[in-house]
């Protein structure tokens, strides 16, 4: 499979970032980890990282033209609020899985919504860089229909 990874706004931060929360591995580690999982269960991976949500939008748009068959998303803080994000998901006919590195739902009640799940096959939320990899195993077992 050819999947698209694409992490949303202060994800790059994570090492420094509050690591009591999203723990001490740097981005480019945790997506070497990604990558090296990725490669071992034969599947070709595009890592992708934005602070902006437009560059987000044109990742998923461009994946779609490139014929990437899913995406793993982890939206950020832009999973609370953003509907373009979603319609974004929404559009392309790809299944895509959201992944949060912290448990969302046990954290501060704005972030125990999530608009963009509803235009993903599922969540995956608490497992620290895990989390991408469940979700590639997921895509793989699930033969996932897209919601709605
Ligand atoms: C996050 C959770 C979001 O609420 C937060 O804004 C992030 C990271 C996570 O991976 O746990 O930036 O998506």
């Amino acid at each position: 499979m050819k999947i698209l990874i694409l992490n949303g706004p202060n994800l790059n931060m994570t090492g420094t970032r509050e690591p009591n929360i999203y723990g001490r591995t740097g981005y480019e580690e945790m997506m070497e980890q990604v990558k090296r999982a990725a490669h071992s269960r034969g599947h070709d991976v595009h890592c992708f990282q934005s602070n902006h949500e437009g560059a987000l939008i044109d990742e998923i748009q461009r994946a779609w033209r490139d014929n990437f068959d899913a995406i793993i998303v982890n939206p950020g803080a832009l999973t609370h609020y953003s509907y373009a994000l979603h319609d974004a998901l929404a559009s392309v006919p790809m299944p895509a899985i959201e992944v949060h590195l912290s448990n969302i739902h046990a954290r501060e009640e704005f972030r125990h919504r999530s608009v963009t799940a509803s235009a993903c096959i599922g969540q995956i939320a608490g497992f620290g860089v895990t989390g991408y990899i469940l979700a590639m195993d997921a895509l793989n077992a699930a033969k996932p229909v897209k919601n709605g």
